[in-house]
């Protein structure tokens, strides 16, 4: 794992706050370091700003790994895939934190607070920071994003 992989920015809605701290903590524990964006309480606020805060510091290359939590993940999953060369991934289960990373070489990862429990969040987090991505013909299809991103995709294509 790289220097730069072992810094963090986090982020979440009040439906999540509970979860973001805990993970924060241990996030540090385990070494790495951690910007958080907030929200810093349990006051009722809009995912869609927290969410664009964490997207855009990943987006830009500031941050090359985040992690995003509301209470589902969807939103946050939305906004976040909405910001160029974003790729987020909500993960509720071990098999999918792993995969994110190994094909779709995932750079955000997101959780529900009000779905997974401490536990298993811990674990999702701790396996999906150490998964590296495969590359190979799963760089070939993440290239293909940026095309989307163009919007002229090929309508047909080589199957792999
Ligand atoms: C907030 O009530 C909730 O809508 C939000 O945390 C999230 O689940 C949205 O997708």
């Amino acid at each position: 794992m790289t220097e730069a992989n072992r810094r963090l920015v986090i982020g979440c809605d009040h439906a999540a706050y509970p979860l973001k701290e805990q993970l924060k903590g241990f996030l540090l524990e385990s070494g790495y370091k951690v910007e958080d964006v907030g929200t810093h309480d349990d006051a009722s606020v809009d995912y869609p700003r927290f969410g664009a805060m964490v997207a855009a510091k990943v987006s830009s290359g500031e941050f090359q790994r985040g992690i995003l939590l509301c209470g589902t993940g969807l939103g946050m999953s939305m906004v976040a895939n909405r910001f160029p060369h974003v790729r987020a991934a909500l993960c509720g289960d071990l098999f999918s934190a792993i995969m994110s990373r190994k094909h779709n070489d995932a750079n955000i990862l997101v959780l529900g607070g009000r779905v997974i429990g401490q536990t298993l969040a811990e674990e999702v987090v701790k396996t999906w920071l150490q998964t590296p991505f495969e590359g190979g013909r799963h760089q070939d299809r993440l290239e293909q994003f940026d095309s989307l991103e163009r919007m002229n995709f090929p309508e047909s294509g080589e199957e792999k």
